[in-house]
């Protein structure tokens, strides 16, 4: 509520002002159709598993394409599945002959996707599993099997190391299937280091692994084990919207129901329902909002799904008119708005994302104290009168037929930071209930209809 915006270093701004990112979860699991975990949840047979994957050759795998859609989507980042909990690496590692470099592709994918999106100036991430599902030593550990323990210990640190050797500069980093280990087991802190020795200005999530050997945990759907971890440079709610009080946050939502991988016949959601995901990291926490990552499972054969394309641009055609409502904002939910839409600001501006077109000409915002200098319908440009009613700014003149076929954003230019009163710093389930009490009150109303006690 009225957040300021927490300070970053210069290096992670693109990072907090793109707000925007992609999230591309592909490897041979994209063949079977039914998400990237197919592997482990459904106990297929690893050795029928493995010679699919090493057959695997997607032949319209062009990042070109990708680029350019996630580009005019409005995303200003992407984060790439170097290697997902299969084992399977898309890049060419000394580490391992299980790759797209090796196997029937020939091809070095982290590097064409790499260059790809660099091309079309977007920031680079990389997705890592710790968690290998052919490699006993991860499940077993250091006490059980110390020396498998020590070779895989060596292979993850030394593809992490080329990873972020071999690629030019990487800008983001996220590690996960970190369960069962803790951060001492996995070696994050020196990994870390090293890390930031080679990318001094990269952003690290925080699925660094458990504080404490035996303490990692790992819901089913949840976020990774070492999601309660100290280090990081950023929280990654997965499936969920939640403002990290200390750092940075980057929530990762599916654009269908559930799974991350391609699935034959996943229902998808609705651009709306996107957009809202947007919006809402846009408005939440107190240190100017948080990011998303927003997910697409590229089909087997490497194509972009349609039903993706054609919601992501959608987007995109709505954020080159609203982008300013969403990108470099400082957080939001100003007033409780909830009922119509969603809230941002940005220095002396209020923008109300409204969710809700109802047709009425005009609309009521209650608390907003600012004195205000124009009130302006971005999405035609249009100005709007609007009165001063007490603390309530009562706004003129709003068109009968939604004007977007996804959110109608109202920008209210303030003089100064837009400022609430006190109701508006409550909301409606917090906050000092006496004064609802007093309210109702003042409204001299009883439960009793015709005739009842005036009083209870
Ligand atoms: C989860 C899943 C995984 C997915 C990821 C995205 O922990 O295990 O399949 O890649 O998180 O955040």
């Amino acid at each position: 509520m009225g957040s300021q915006r927490r300070s970053v270093p210069h290096d992670w701004e693109w990072f907090t002002k793109g707000r925007y990112g992609a999230f591309l979860h592909w490897g041979p699991y994209a063949e079977l159709g039914r998400g990237e975990q197919a592997l482990f949840r459904e106990h297929l047979d690893q050795r029928e598993y493995e010679e699919r994957a090493c057959r695997w050759n997607p032949q319209q795998f062009d990042p070109r394409q990708w680029a350019y859609v996630i580009k005019k989507a409005g995303m200003k980042y992407a984060c790439f599945t170097t290697r997902h909990h299969d084992g399977y690496c898309l890049w060419d590692t000394q580490y391992t002959d299980y790759s797209s470099a090796r196997q029937a592709p020939g091809r070095d994918f982290v590097q064409e996707f790499v260059d790809a999106f660099r091309a079309e100036g977007l920031r680079i991430g990389l997705y890592y599993s710790w968690a290998d599902w052919r490699v006993p030593a991860f499940f077993d550990g250091p006490d059980r099997d110390p020396e498998g323990w020590e070779a895989m210990r060596r292979y993850m640190h030394g593809q992490v190391e080329e990873l972020l050797t071999k690629y030019g500069r990487i800008d983001h980093f996220f590690f996960d299937g970190a369960w069962p280990r803790s951060y001492t087991e996995l070696g994050s802190p020196e990994l870390l280091r090293r890390m930031r020795q080679l990318q001094p200005h990269i952003l690290i999530n925080n699925r660094l692994g458990a504080a404490d050997p035996g303490q990692g945990s790992h819901a089913d759907g949840g976020e990774g084990a070492g999601e309660r971890s100290d280090m990081g440079d950023f929280g990654t709610p997965e499936h969920r919207i939640a403002a990290e009080a200390d750092r940075l946050w980057e929530s990762c939502q599916v654009t269908t129901w559930r799974l991350w991988g391609y699935a034959y016949g996943e229902r998808w959601k609705p651009a709306d329902a996107w957009l809202d995901l947007l919006c809402e990291c846009a408005e939440t926490g107190d240190g100017g909002g948080g990011n998303l990552l927003l997910n697409v499972g590229p089909q087997p054969d490497g194509q972009l799904p349609a039903p993706f394309v054609e919601r992501a641009l959608e987007i995109g055609r709505w954020l080159d008119i609203h982008g300013e409502a969403v990108f470099d904002t400082d957080g939001g939910s100003l007033t409780e708005f909830v009922t119509r839409g969603r809230q941002t600001m940005k220095g002396n501006c209020l923008y109300l994302i409204i969710r809700f077109w109802d047709g009425r000409p005009e609309l009521r915002l209650a608390d907003l104290t600012s004195p205000v200098r124009s009130v302006t319908l971005l999405t035609t440009g249009q100005p709007l009168a609007f009165e001063r009613q007490g603390e309530d700014l009562l706004i003129r003149g709003l068109p009968a037929e939604r004007p977007t076929s996804l959110f109608p954003v109202i920008k209210i230019e303030c003089e100064g930071r837009p400022e609430t009163n006190a109701w508006g710093k409550q909301r409606l389930w917090s906050g000092d209930p006496r004064r609802i009490a007093e309210w109702a009150r003042t409204r001299g109303t009883t439960v009793f209809v015709g005739g009842g006690p005036e009083r209870l």
